[in-house]
């Protein structure tokens, strides 16, 4: 197994408690800010298709998905409300200059 740092975008890119959806090698992610801090998770709601980055971040730092309203928290990946039940993926995120990175395995 590898693991590569790949740019994902300018730190400015991404909206205040906001998402942006970005390709890093073959892996849909979405990147949230919250805060100052910034988190990535797999873009892909484990319940159907939906983008996450087009849902909402609600309080106690929960996405909820845009089709079915399900949530994950976004540190963890952990789902926390139904109709998901399988959680989603989160990968470590670091900015230098201005970008961010995110570390992705093979
Ligand atoms: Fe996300 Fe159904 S597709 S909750």
């Amino acid at each position: 197994m590898t693991e590569n740092w790949i740019e994902a975008a300018a730190q400015d890119d991404v909206p205040e408690q906001g998402t942006l959806q970005v390709r890093c090698a073959s892996e849909l992610i979405c990147l949230y800010k919250i805060g100052v801090t910034l988190y990535a998770t797999q873009d892909e709601c484990t319940h159907g298709s939906a983008s996450l980055s087009e849902g909402f971040i609600v309080e106690d730092g929960l996405i909820e998905c845009p089709l079915h309203q399900g949530s994950f928290d976004i540190k963890t990946g952990k789902a926390v409300s139904v109709p998901c039940k399988d959680d989603i993926r989160v990968f470590p995120v670091k900015t230098e200059n201005g970008k961010i990175f995110v570390k992705i395995s093979d």
